[in-house]
């Protein structure tokens, strides 16, 4: 037997993980315990300050409900959801349009609308139509790619904050035509604040950053040997867009609308955007996320 240091400890934990049989999950674990250690060595980690990050931990778990996953709130806003999303494009075996974080508030089950449809019950401000084609790499059209958009209203909020989850409002599903076209018509939805009312706000504010996601229309494709695409198309004037707070924007994901002698809808401001799906290897998806109704189920 040895006395254990802040040092040794280190390797004292890693031997008693060491017969862990999922090679994976030693890996992780193991990598896990020396990143941890080293963290607490390098700033020298307090008694108060070990039991206040305990608080905190506590505190974003209890935050969680069906409607608020206030963990991946906490990977968003330090950036790991977009590592993860970053390594897990890497491994694709082609890269199609860029990806996005799925974020909060996506749902499965929202409504099949016909092209051309409105997403908004009841729109207050100008209506615009976002338009565009689905193809595959090489330019070909893919037709019956399932289309799921969400977004915020004008007031920047998701039907989840609106309608604390009692009915589907901005949002709605499209299949794409034989020739890979979309439409759909809308209001410019406005960027808001992620959840600033939990713990994760809290850390945000001492942070002194401004908690804000710029203005976007949240895209989910999917089509029979495609990797599903998860995305997001952000608004350029809007004023955060250099400064998201989940750092979710890509130049390539940047739009305007505009006057468009092209839109579908003449007359009406569009936002034109052509989406490429990258072929599937099997058993390949692209989704980082879930609804996080099922992680409350599955945790359950
Ligand atoms: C969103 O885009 O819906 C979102 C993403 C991350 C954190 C909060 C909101
Ligand atoms: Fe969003």
């Amino acid at each position: 037997m040895r006395d254990l240091d802040e040092f040794t400890v280190t390797d004292e934990a890693l031997s008693q993980m060491a017969g862990t049989a999922n090679p994976r999950l030693k890996e992780i674990g193991e990598a896990a315990v020396r990143h941890l250690h080293a963290f607490a060595r390098e700033v020298n980690l307090t008694p108060e300050e070990w039991l206040q990050g305990i608080q905190f931990m506590t505190a974003v778990g209890q935050a969680c409900t069906s409607l608020r996953q206030e963990v991946i709130l906490l990977s968003d806003v330090l950036g790991l959801s977009a590592v993860v999303n970053a390594l897990h494009d890497k491994k694709a075996r082609e890269l199609g349009s860029q990806s996005s974080l799925l974020g909060p508030f996506f749902r499965e089950g929202a409504p099949v609308l016909p092209n051309g449809a409105q997403i908004v019950e009841k729109p207050t401000e100008e209506e615009i139509v976002v338009y565009g084609k689905v193809a595959d790499n090489d330019g070909t059209p893919v037709g019956g790619a399932l289309i799921q958009i969400w977004q915020t209203s004008e007031r920047g909020l998701y039907d989840l904050q609106e309608r604390m989850g009692e009915s589907m409002d901005m949002r709605g599903n499209f299949l794409t035509e034989a020739d890979g076209s979309y439409h759909f018509r809308t209001v410019r939805p406005l960027g808001y604040s992620i959840p600033m009312d939990g713990p994760v706000g809290e850390m945000v504010k001492l942070q002194n950053r401004h908690g804000m996601r710029p203005s976007h229309i949240h895209c989910l494709i999917g089509a029979d040997g495609y990797r599903e695409l998860v995305t997001a198309l952000y608004f350029g004037d809007d004023p955060n867009i250099d400064s998201d707070t989940v750092f979710g924007v890509s130049q390539s994901l940047v739009v305007n609308a505009h006057a468009d002698p092209a839109s579908p809808i003449p007359g009406m401001r569009a936002v034109h955007y052509d989406f490429r799906l990258a072929k599937a290897a099997p058993g390949e998806s692209g989704r980082v996320g879930a609804d996080p109704t099922k992680l409350m189920k599955a945790a359950e």
